[in-house]
């Protein structure tokens, strides 16, 4: 199915958005671009936005520093709102559209056909790193190393999982880094529908969570 493309909710201009492509297409079922998300997603992207920008600013504004936005649970990069029925920017693309901007960006999504969105949306920029796979081995293994306290590297992480994904030791070794802030959207209500099974094999992912 072809989509017509209309943006609602969003302040920023045409010009800067058409830098950033669409895939062209809506799927359904399993594997699909693009999700459909409600009104609480959007509240919960714009207070990200309204954080990052000043992130970004003080971070701009010390001397010697440089600053990192880290999506690990990036998603394709756009998204269709429930309420419109119209593409909304997704967590990356707010990011790459923050001023001033990051010096670096890096998304990691496990699902291929939202990281080929976001290969397309970051087209050459050599200051976009995206990875394909399990976030919490990427960013524990890979992307937190290179955001030391020793290289005065600094960097925002937004965790945000649809449900029990996340492993609680990347939220550790972030604390412990001293140079990562975490933005992490509580999956509440997949933790409340895990903790009622008895039997542990219906809710595997509950142990991520101790
Ligand atoms: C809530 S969506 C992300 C939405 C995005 N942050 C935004 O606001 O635009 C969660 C994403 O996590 C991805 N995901 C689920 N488990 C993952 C894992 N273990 N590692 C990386 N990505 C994962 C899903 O494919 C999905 O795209």
């Amino acid at each position: 199915m072809t989509l017509i493309l209309t943006l609602t909710g969003c302040e920023v201009g045409w010009d800067r958005l058409l830098k950033y492509p669409l895939r062209g297409c809506l799927q359904d079922g399993e594997g699909m671009e693009y999700s459909r998300v409600g009104p609480w997603s959007e509240a919960k992207l714009r207070i990200l936005k309204e954080y990052a920008k000043p992130y970004s600013t003080i971070l701009k504004n010390q001397y010697g520093f440089s600053h990192a936005y880290i999506d690990a649970f990036a998603g394709a990069g756009w998204h269709v709102s429930r309420r419109t029925d119209e593409f909304v920017p997704g967590s990356p693309l707010n990011a790459l559209l923050v001023e001033p901007p990051f010096d670096d960006y890096y998304f990691v999504d496990v699902n291929p056909r939202k990281v080929a969105a976001l290969r397309e949306l970051a087209g050459k920029r050599s200051d976009v790193h995206i990875y394909e796979g399990d976030s919490n081995r990427i960013v524990h293994n890979v992307i937190f190393p290179q955001v030391s306290y020793a290289t005065r590297r600094r960097a925002l992480c937004f965790l945000d999982p649809y449900g029990l994904h996340l492993d609680w030791r990347v939220i550790a070794r972030a604390a412990g880094m001293r140079t990562i802030e975490i933005f992490l959207n509580l999956p509440t209500l997949d933790m409340n529908r895990s903790v009622l099974w008895t039997d542990p094999a219906r809710a595997p992912d509950i142990s991520k969570l101790a």
